[in-house]
């Protein structure tokens, strides 16, 4: 492409962005008006091991959809296919859509974090990686506000209402995880390879869902722990693509994850015991799916040509998030 149908695509997000974000923020004011509960839980300080009260008596999880989009610096990722946004809102019906940019992000953390939480604050403004600062907020929009976040190179191809679970187990569902590598399904170990990765490219949550504040915590602690190794204050600290893989990644996201698991089934001993997952695993209110979830390719790559029969195929990813690599 020539550089100016790079700018027309600029202007194009821009415009759609604003129009997101001010039809969501009319909405959202509109619902507050309806439904104070919403107001408390989304003004207020985060609480932990808590539950808000729900949005709506009818499920934990808010209508409420999250996208990021921070540009990239190297603009040559970006191509006019990269994104599913009309997706998302047209698959998710009556659910607020909300696309995040630099500006907005800076300003939710600030008004939600820096009075409760400065670390949050603190450490959010310190990341320069677009890749680690996307990372961190959606756990923080998550945590904070509750609802489904997803990459903007994934797209949804059933309403997120039918995402599989029965209509009883809706309503106690806090926390949706989708694996992103099963090894007894992708078919190969390697001793550098885990035994199941859970994505973070699409994840569903109640508001103030304890998995949640623990990734919060971990990720600070992970990220203060690479800056003090090499010496350097955070905003200074170099991280390679397994650092941030291991800190705000998926690598990161897996462990907090699992240990919840853990201690809510004492069957669950290692990452092995959730291996060759053919349909959802309940753990209280926490619900792991098969890699064909939130991966739908995934039996299109073994030549199955099988996700538009699956109904186990939720979110298709198009892996396009080019600013991760450090390499
Ligand atoms: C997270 O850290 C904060 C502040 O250090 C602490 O008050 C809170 O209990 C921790 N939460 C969890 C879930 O560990
Ligand atoms: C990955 O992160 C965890 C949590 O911060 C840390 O304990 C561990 O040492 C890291 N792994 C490597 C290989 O650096």
């Amino acid at each position: 492409m020539v550089p100016h149908a790079y700018y027309r695509y600029f202007l194009w997000i821009a415009i759609a962005a604003t129009f997101c974000l001010l039809a969501a923020e009319f909405t959202s004011l509109q619902r507050r008006q309806q439904n104070p509960a919403v107001d408390s839980a989304s003004a207020g300080a985060p609480v932990e091991n808590a539950r808000l009260p729900p949005a709506s008596s009818e499920i934990l999880i808010p209508r409420q959809i999250w996208q990021i989009f921070f540009a990239p610096p190297d603009v040559k990722t970006l191509d006019k296919g990269s994104t599913y946004a009309s997706d998302w809102i047209s698959m998710a019906p009556g659910y607020l859509y909300t696309l995040v940019g630099d500006e907005d992000a800076a300003a939710f953390v600030d008004s939600s974090f820096a009075s409760s939480r400065p670390d949050v604050a603190a450490t959010f403004h310190a990341l320069k990686n677009p890749g680690q600062k996307s990372d961190f907020l959606r756990y923080l929009l998550l945590w904070h506000r509750g609802g489904t976040y997803s990459d903007m190179d994934t797209r949804p191809l059933v309403p997120v209402e039918d995402w599989l679970l029965p209509p009883g187990k809706r309503r106690e569902i806090g926390l949706v995880v989708g694996l992103e590598w099963d090894s007894a399904r992708d078919g190969y170990y390697d001793e550098n390879t885990r035994d199941v990765q859970f994505c973070q490219w699409t994840i569903a949550a109640a508001p103030g869902h304890p998995v949640l504040g623990r990734m919060v915590n971990h990720t600070i602690a992970a990220l203060h722990d690479v800056a003090r190794q090499q010496g350097r204050t955070l905003d200074q600290a170099d991280f390679s693509n397994f650092q941030i893989l291991n800190s705000t990644g998926p690598a990161a996201w897996t462990d907090v994850v699992f240990e919840e698991i853990r201690e809510r089934d004492s069957r669950v001993k290692g990452l092995k015991d959730l291996t060759d997952l053919r349909s959802p695993r309940y753990f209280g209110d926490l619900v792991v799916l098969p890699v064909e979830s939130f991966r739908a390719e995934f039996s299109d790559e073994w030549g199955l040509n099988g996700w538009r029969k699956d109904r186990r195929a939720l979110v298709r990813h198009y892996y396009r998030g080019g600013w991760r690599t450090h390499d």
